[in-house]
């Protein structure tokens, strides 16, 4: 390889998978553009003289110099990078970057958007499967406001070309259980497999994105801050030249890429670790009933409240330390531990006049059996009660930096 091909390429960006909210081209020289558009590439080699051609086309006529491209290419054994990077004189906007080190076709799109300096972000296959033209449309989306602009195959204008049934099957399959781990998030895109789109800096900025698999559109919508979708439909071409590289790894990763989703948009474990300590509080609870009223011969109700106080500051010091360790190691200081157990205790005592309110209304009015009602109130309370210490009693926003 010659020096001038090295000196042309794109320092790879390491460390962190967040984009920065401002772009760290200064130091390289480079200026802020309006748009930045990757292009991810693994043995490309047949079809990159012809998508940064046409893809430069079409940006000259519409945001000339405003743009950029950027390939970011894995390494590839067909020299895909070097091919790239010899069009940079007759491209100037054309940038590539060469990851020795990293692989997989998510962290290339986010390295990408790392070194980029667009303010829109965007991202399209180099295989010519995805056509060109719609580009401007979703442009003008993102002109318009829409914080990501997607090309989808499932609206009007939309299609594929030659697919089997299988392979329909599949795609549909996929994203039905997309729907059923992930609603909130698959449910708002009619495509969430498509990988050409472009969303706003800003809506991802200082996002830790993850790496897992080769769905980065659905990490983006996941963790992004995104009110405006926008799709344009188009159809999915086939291959002329190279190879796709989805193997049935990349079903695999889609998995449990949208159980990784599923549990950091919900607190799963720290729900399941919410209903073990309420849990030991009912035998807390007994315990300390049985001491007061049996061993020690106490009045009904006065046991029956000291157990319950005891049972609440066994659960408030289990979740303190447990479920919500990571929260409260930051909130330290015996004034602030004080301050979320007097939440905690309200919380709980409200908790316990509504699980009465709910079991009257659910037995006199819906005529449910009491045993079951009581259930029901129990399963509702937890909920509440989980949800409203999140929000009051440990609140990630309350740091030590006050
Ligand atoms: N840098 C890099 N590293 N690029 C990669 C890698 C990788 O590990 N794997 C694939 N690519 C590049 C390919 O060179 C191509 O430009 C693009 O990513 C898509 O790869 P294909 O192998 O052609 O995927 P496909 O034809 O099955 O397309 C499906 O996935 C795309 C990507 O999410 C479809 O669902 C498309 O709509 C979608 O855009
Ligand atoms: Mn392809």
């Amino acid at each position: 390889m010659s020096d001038r091909t090295t000196n042309l390429l794109l320092p790879n960006p390491s460390g962190s998978l967040a984009i920065p909210e401002r772009p760290s081209g200064a130091a390289a020289n480079l200026q802020p553009v309006k748009f930045s558009l990757i292009i991810p590439t693994f043995n490309e080699s047949q079809n990159i003289e012809d998508i940064v051609s046409i893809l430069s086309k079409i940006l000259d006529r519409t945001i000339p110099q405003e743009y950029e491209l950027i390939v970011v290419d894995d390494d590839s054994p067909d020299r895909t990078w070097e091919l790239a990077s010899a069009l940079i004189p007759q491209y100037p906007q054309l940038r590539v970057i060469r990851r020795e080190t990293e692989r997989g076709l998510s962290t290339a799109v986010i390295r990408g958007w790392q070194a980029a300096q667009g303010e829109i972000l965007g991202v399209i296959d180099a295989d010519l499967q995805h056509p060109p033209e719609i580009l401007i449309q979703l442009w003008r989306e993102m002109e318009k406001g829409a914080e990501l602009a997607v090309a989808s195959r499932n609206v009007e204008g939309g299609g594929v070309s030659e697919w089997s049934m299988a392979r329909r099957f599949l795609s549909r399959g996929a994203q039905i259980l997309g729907l059923v781990i992930l609603p909130e998030v698959i449910g708002r895109l009619s495509d969430p497999m498509s990988g050409y789109f472009m969303v706003r800096r800003s809506a991802i900025a200082d996002k830790p994105l993850s790496p897992v698999g080769y769905k980065i559109l659905i990490e983006v919508a996941a963790r992004g801050r995104i009110r405006w979708i926008s799709e344009t439909g188009y159809v999915f071409r086939e291959r002329v030249a190279g190879a796709s590289k989805v193997t049935w790894k990349q079903y695999i990763e889609y998995i449990q890429h949208l159980v990784k989703l599923r549990f950091s948009l919900w607190p799963v474990t720290r729900f399941l670790r919410f209903g073990v300590v309420g849990f030991s509080g009912v035998f807390v609870d007994m315990g300390i009933f049985y001491l007061l009223r049996t061993v020690l011969g106490l009045a009904l109700t006065r046991s029956a409240i000291f157990s319950s106080e005891i049972a609440i500051i066994n659960n408030f010091l289990w979740n303190d330390l447990w479920t919500f360790g990571d929260i409260s190691s930051k909130q330290q200081g015996n004034r602030k531990r004080l301050r979320r157990f007097l939440k905690f205790n309200l919380v709980c005592m409200a908790g316990l006049i509504l699980n009465v309110l709910i079991v009257n209304f659910l037995f006199n009015i819906v005529h449910v059996n009491e045993y079951l009602a009581k259930l029901i109130a129990i399963a509702m309370i937890t909920f509440l009660n989980f949800w409203l210490n999140v929000k009051l009693s440990w609140r990630v926003t309350d740091t030590d930096k006050e």
